[in-house]
């Protein structure tokens, strides 16, 4: 047989990685509403944080808006899998919409811990990022004077919470890492504060971190396939470079990959943000095969049988 003229390459993909049962249930409420009662219909914020998963539900017949008053009374509506504020539902309920909620069950548990806090009289600090809908729908729970945002061990020093028993909450795709050092700095200064016996970082964001950290270890370089402005996604990157990989990137797609920029690399780690389909791994190999001969090779850290029932199809709220 000729020989190959391609170089090798060994692939070490993450396991778990990509689609989390939150994702997978907030995709299926869009696919099943519009099944149930026709295109239109509107999606308040990229359901996921993924432009696939967006292009493939607005050819179905979804229609995605930023906000509420963008959607006419008379369609259906569903809201993110990152939660919103409590202002949204309350708005739909006066205009007389349908609305579908696909906050993951697990943002919603976040939210019912933080209202317990602020019933039980607790100010609440709220670990997460500024700006991300999941920190805006968590704060949206609650009064605004009710929580402070906690963004880096360095804001536990500078924030002047007011005097009430404190409690602290996190947004649910963090680093596992960061948040443990934001949760011992603020135990440190504030030596009774209530909180989960960790944080609350969901299982699925624990394990494709524990997962990347266990390839990385092992690859000259890692990719990640997500999206920018996919928390989980740029997360794990971050794992990826510091754990021991001497570079990490990430890609949207197959096609935003130039294969030319694996030449050197022997072993190279891959996986994928929760909101981040299959196929496009896939996408990724396939550009891969074009320059290389891959072998494959599954690091399963950690197996993962959690999915999460679809509310019935029903007009919530008429
Ligand atoms: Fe839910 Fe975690 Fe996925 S909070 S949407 S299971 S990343």
């Amino acid at each position: 047989t000729p020989a190959d003229p391609k170089p090798s390459l060994h692939v070490l993909l993450a396991g778990p990685r990509g689609f989390c049962a939150g994702v997978d249930r907030a995709i299926k409420i869009v696919e099943q509403a519009i099944g149930k009662f026709g295109a239109p219909v509107y999606v308040r914020h990229e359901i996921v944080h993924n432009k696939f998963v967006v292009q493939n539900l607005e050819a179905q017949g979804a229609i995605f808006v930023e906000e509420l008053e963008e959607v006419p009374e008379d369609a259906p509506v569903v809201f993110s899998a990152h939660g919103v504020p409590k202002s949204v539902p309350a708005e739909a309920r006066r205009r007389n919409m349908m609305y579908l909620d696909a906050t993951c069950p697990l943002v919603s548990k976040v939210h019912r811990e933080a209202e317990r806090h602020e019933a039980a009289g607790r100010h609440i600090l709220l670990i997460g990022h500024a700006g991300h809908p999941e920190v805006v729908g968590t704060l949206g729970q609650l009064p605004p004077d009710a929580v402070t945002l906690v963004e880096t061990v360095e804001d536990v020093a500078r924030i002047q919470p007011p005097e009430r028993p404190l409690a602290f909450t996190t947004q649910t795709t963090l680093s596992v890492d960061d948040t443990a050092e934001i949760v011992a700095a603020l135990k440190a200064r504030f030596p009774d504060i209530t909180g989960p016996g960790k944080e609350d970082i969901c299982y699925a964001t624990t394990n494709r971190q524990a997962a990347v950290k266990a390839i990385a270890a092992r690859s000259d370089m890692v990719i990640v396939v997500g999206a920018p402005n996919s928390s989980n996604s740029v997360r794990l990157r971050e794992v990826a470079s510091r754990s021991g990989c001497p570079r990490a990137i990430m890609v949207q797609r197959g096609a935003d990959l130039d294969p030319a920029e694996v030449d050197g690399v022997s072993i190279l780690g891959l996986t994928a943000g929760a909101s981040a389909p299959e196929i496009l791994v896939e996408e990724v190999l396939t550009r891969l095969r074009e320059r290389f001969t891959v072998t494959t090779e599954e690091v399963v850290v950690a197996v993962e049988d959690i999915t999460f029932r679809v509310p019935p199809m029903q007009r919530p709220n008429r």
